[in-house]
């Protein structure tokens, strides 16, 4: 099943059940909270779950592209080396603000996974949250028992807080949740328990979130005597993504038809090849350049452009993550970045509007040159920084020096030292970006 006719049945499947459809709305996280990215479908709601009396329709889905870069979301240091997490994701959700209870979200649920989307219930293992007594939250007996309708008990599990308890940030909205996850490999499990699980960690991918939005959060503190929510507040989510990874049988996000024809442009434009079975220096850099160019053109897509400080600065972060892994890698110094853009444009639009294209394509191109500029001119101040101060070991201090000066990275202070006879003294670095 392709991606598009993926996204066309969720909404299909709420909207047959009585659910607003809403848009997609922008990435940027306007509110005063630390969050600078929508990180979940819920983010842009929760004014209508603490206010619920605002708006008239109480059942909603949609689907919203999400960061998760910064906040208590960040997945960056991920990408590259597993196969299915994202800086950006798109979010398919249906929330009830006071409507359905938690029974009818996981019915509805198990009814698209299981009869929409036919997903073999033998792959399918449930998690529920087992409770916490510090912080005076209850085991989740009824979603327990309600799952066991559909599954047998051997496949439902109770995790603790750490994974079955939702937040949005460290305040505002939060409840206990219950996932569905899907076990990937081609093989049929025996003897399916929590062992074998935590062992198997990477072949069961957590598809769908369901939350019960309950309480608030203050500091890390549950606020739970307040009586603004009933029963009936759900919060879902579930990465696209993923649904087609395990839709198209794949073992990784990057095989799916989302990722094919930017990884095909990459292919073409930076020669070389990409192997999904092989962990090498190209599948790295190609999964690493296919993940970020597409988070890069969402955040150009609404206005923001590189720059030192907030948004702007994750994005200048992301296009020199590109560019300087392609740089220590393949030791190609110019701009390609902007080339892949159409590629994006197309898995997220049907229609492209020119206007819009050329400038994005334009300020990433201007964002490329200006960084490979800035680089050559950072180099050439190095040196002289070197040969001015006789600088006939480089050692850890130097490094960070010339890092937070210059911008330089390691592999780069490096190359000089060889090609200059001068020792650097290695030691275990801490900063991967300046590792790089
Ligand atoms: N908001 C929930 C999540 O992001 C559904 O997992």
């Amino acid at each position: 099943m392709k991606y598009n006719t993926i996204k066309k049945k969720f909404i299909f499947f709420f909207k047959k059940n009585k659910h607003k459809v809403i848009k997609n709305s922008s990435i940027i996280n306007k509110d005063k909270s630390k969050l600078l990215f929508v990180n979940s479908g819920i983010n842009k709601l929760k004014n209508l779950f603490i206010n619920n009396t605002s708006y008239k329709f109480k059942k909603i889905t949609n689907i919203q592209k999400c960061i998760r870069i910064s906040g208590k979301d960040n997945d960056l240091k991920l990408i590259g080396k597993d196969n299915y997490h994202h800086t950006m994701f798109e979010m398919l959700g249906n929330w009830s603000i006071g409507e359905y209870n938690i029974k009818k979200a996981i019915k509805y649920a198990w009814i698209l996974i299981t009869k929409v989307y036919k997903i073999p219930k033998n792959k399918i293992i449930i998690t529920v949250f087992k409770g916490n007594n510090k912080l005076n939250l209850k085991k989740d007996i009824i979603t327990y028992n309600y799952w066991k309708k559909f599954i047998p008990k051997k496949r439902i599990f109770f995790f603790d807080f750490k994974n079955n308890f939702w937040k949005i940030e460290n305040f505002n909205l939060c409840g206990p949740c219950t996932e569905i996850y899907i076990y990937i490999k081609n093989k049929k499990i025996k003897n399916i328990n929590k062992n074998f699980i935590i062992k198997n960690k990477k072949y069961f991918i957590e598809l769908w979130n369901i939350v019960n939005i309950k309480y608030l959060i203050k500091e890390n503190k549950i606020i739970k005597n307040n009586n603004k929510f009933s029963k009936n507040y759900i919060d879902t989510g579930m990465g696209l993504e993923r649904l087609c990874m395990v839709l198209q049988n794949k073992t990784s996000t990057y095989d799916t038809d989302i990722f094919k024809d930017i990884i095909k442009s990459i292919e073409r434009i930076l020669k070389i090849k990409y192997n999904t079975k092989k962990k090498n220096n190209n599948s790295f850099l190609i999964k690493i350049i296919a993940d970020h160019i597409r988070t890069i053109f969402v955040i150009l897509y609404d206005k923001i452009l590189p720059s030192n400080n907030k948004y702007g600065y994750v994005l200048r972060k992301l296009i020199r993550r590109c560019l300087i892994y392609v740089y220590k890698y393949l030791n190609i110094k110019s701009p390609f970045l902007y080339k892949l853009i159409i590629s994006v444009y197309k898995t997220f639009y049907k229609k492209i509007n020119q206007k819009k294209l050329e400038y994005i394509k334009d300020n990433l191109k201007t964002e490329e040159f200006f960084y490979f500029n800035s680089i050559k001119k950072n180099i050439k101040l190095m040196i002289l920084f070197f040969r001015k101060n006789n600088i006939k070991i480089i050692n850890k201090k130097i490094i960070l020096y010339i890092y937070s000066t210059y911008g330089i990275n390691y592999f780069i202070i490096k190359k000089y030292a060889i090609l200059n006879k001068i020792k650097i003294i290695s030691f275990k670095l801490i900063y991967p970006e300046i590792e790089l």
